[in-house]
């Protein structure tokens, strides 16, 4: 599969099948989340990586929209150090870059993904923080869970040149 392939293929799923990932593709996913870009090449991206049934079936009773963390065979949970003002200032952007790549690289191995949102829902963020015991320094974004699915959802076509313009910005010029 090409890049092009992998990010008009990739897809939200929330059901799984009791497949394991092997441990090589999971290495293949945190190389290619760290090989994400970052603002000033601060890499502060940190992950918590989650195969134990237990934690994965709190993650998903705690966390809502993220039920189907009980079924996954690996959640990560992305988080970025925050220790200064320009990572204050982009940790999101960072954080997100990181998890696009993690959600990319999955469906290029044939995997199944949906990303979770913790931030910026304050309940979500002292879960996980309190749950994984994470430093002060250390924000969650959001939690990725991964696994197989038998039948992967149809690619969609969501271009819509109405939501594109050059060289101005009257989107209304082309209705
Ligand atoms: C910032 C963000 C937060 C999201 N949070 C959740 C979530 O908590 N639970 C969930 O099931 N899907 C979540 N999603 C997935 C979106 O619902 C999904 O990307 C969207 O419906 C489009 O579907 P697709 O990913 O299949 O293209 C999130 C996506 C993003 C980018």
């Amino acid at each position: 599969m090409n890049t092009i392939e992998a990010i008009k293929q990739r897809r939200s799923i929330r059901t799984f099948n009791e497949q394991k990932i092997n441990n090589k593709d999971i290495q293949t996913i945190l190389e290619c989340a760290m090989s994400a870009p970052t603002a000033r090449n601060q890499q502060g991206f940190r992950f918590v990586v989650v195969d134990d049934k237990t934690i994965l079936k709190d993650i998903a009773s705690n966390i809502e929209h993220g039920k189907m963390c009980k079924d996954a065979s690996h959640a990560i949970v992305v988080c970025y150090e925050v220790k200064d003002e320009l990572s204050e200032l982009y940790w999101v952007q960072d954080a997100s870059a990181t998890t696009e790549n993690i959600l990319l690289s999955a469906t290029d191995l044939g995997i199944a993904s949906v990303w979770v949102a913790v931030h910026p829902r304050e309940i979500k963020i002292n879960f996980i923080t309190n749950y994984f015991k994470l430093p002060m320094t250390i924000k969650p974004l959001c939690v990725v869970a991964l696994g197989y699915k038998d039948n992967f959802l149809k690619e969609v076509d969501r271009f819509d040149k109405s939501k594109v313009c050059y060289n101005t910005s009257l989107w209304d010029n082309f209705n």
